[in-house]
């Protein structure tokens, strides 16, 4: 069923996993996410930008997710907005049968993040909706925004407890080192293992915890979680793709996150690596083949198993439907 995430997150946190937020743009995303998460019997979460909106159209991607609500009747499944820019766009939303939205805020002024996020808050507690809020700046890319890593900076943990008592909102994004995109880190920013692979700096597990000390058995988001595996990078590079020095947040580090006040992870960068990756090297190896369904379908099948490794292995999720 079509349920908010409330319950969801609830478990979760008992429970020590976290719940997968996978966005969807097409329908073939959908069923690879979808598959996978009744193959291994894991609630999820389905989030939709202001982009999916804009390239997809609303009432499909509302439709899409109902054909997937049908096809998975054992299945919790939450449809969300992922950052939502203003009012306007969650309340479209929230009356066009989203169970959860995203106002994000962050880039504002605190006060005038408390501000419109109450006003969300208050509109969708009404219509049995839930709202999601963020605190902290990611760098990286989002909706054609680009946060240069020196304008990121991370959740203040001592403004956690002011902003939720505040605004009432369900769940907090926080900024704790993680961000969006396949190239989340500079080389800079990084060291490089013995193959000449990017290591990332660790996440701040430290400003987690004092958040989540300051918010006891409140679910805390993390957005930009993908982990832009390298053989998809290498995929994609092999088979004429330029994608240098791409690179994501390492699964334990993911792992260990869900084992804590983490109930939802946000990941969308590795759907469209995998999409990709498949993509060309079907067309490589086939250049004859001009029938979408021939690319789209390995396209769809190798979403699905990076999805089912990724409940399993990295959020735990597995089992919990
Ligand atoms: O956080 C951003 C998500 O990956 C959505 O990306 O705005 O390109 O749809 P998009
Ligand atoms: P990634 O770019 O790491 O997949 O993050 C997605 C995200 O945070 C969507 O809101
Ligand atoms: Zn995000
Ligand atoms: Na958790």
């Amino acid at each position: 069923p079509l349920v908010t995430t409330k319950e969801m997150f609830q478990k979760a946190y008992a429970g020590g996993y976290a719940v997968g937020a996978f966005n969807v743009n097409n329908m073939e995303i959908v069923q690879g996410i979808t598959e996978a998460a009744k193959e291994v019997n894991a609630p999820m979460i389905l989030q939709v930008s202001k982009g999916a909106r804009a390239y997809a159209n609303h009432t499909y991607l509302v439709k899409l997710v109902e054909a997937a609500v049908i096809e998975c009747p054992n299945i919790p499944i939450a449809l969300h907005l992922d950052h939502g820019p203003d009012f306007e766009t969650c309340k479209s939303c929230i009356d066009g049968g989203f169970t959860s939205v995203m106002i994000d805020a962050s880039s504002k002024p605190f006060e005038e993040n408390i501000e419109i996020t109450k006003k969300v808050v208050e509109y969708a507690h009404d219509h049995g909706v839930v709202v999601e809020a963020e605190l902290g700046t990611l760098a990286g890319i989002e909706d054609d925004v680009k946060v240069a890593a020196h304008a990121a900076s991370y959740t203040r943990p001592e403004e956690v407890e002011e902003f939720v008592s505040k605004t009432g909102c369900d769940s907090l994004a926080i900024a704790i080192g993680t961000s969006h995109g396949a190239y989340k880190f500079t080389a800079d920013q990084c060291t490089r293992n013995e193959k000449g692979v990017l290591v990332p700096p660790p996440l701040r597990f430290d400003v987690l915890e004092e958040v989540s000390k300051r918010l006891p058995g409140f679910p805390i988001v993390l957005h930009g979680s993908s982990s832009v595996p390298q053989d998809y990078v290498k995929m994609i590079n092999e088979n004429g793709g330029k994608m240098p020095d791409a690179v994501g947040i390492p699964e334990e580090q993911l792992r260990k996150a869900a084992s804590m006040s983490v109930c939802k992870i946000n990941i969308d960068s590795d759907l469209r690596l995998a999409m990709t990756g498949t993509i060309r090297q079907f067309f490589n190896e086939h250049p004859d083949k001009f029938d979408p369904r021939e690319y789209l379908k390995p396209a769809r099948a190798n979403i699905k198993e990076m999805v089912k490794h990724k409940l399993i292995n990295v959020l735990g999720c597995d089992g919990k439907a």
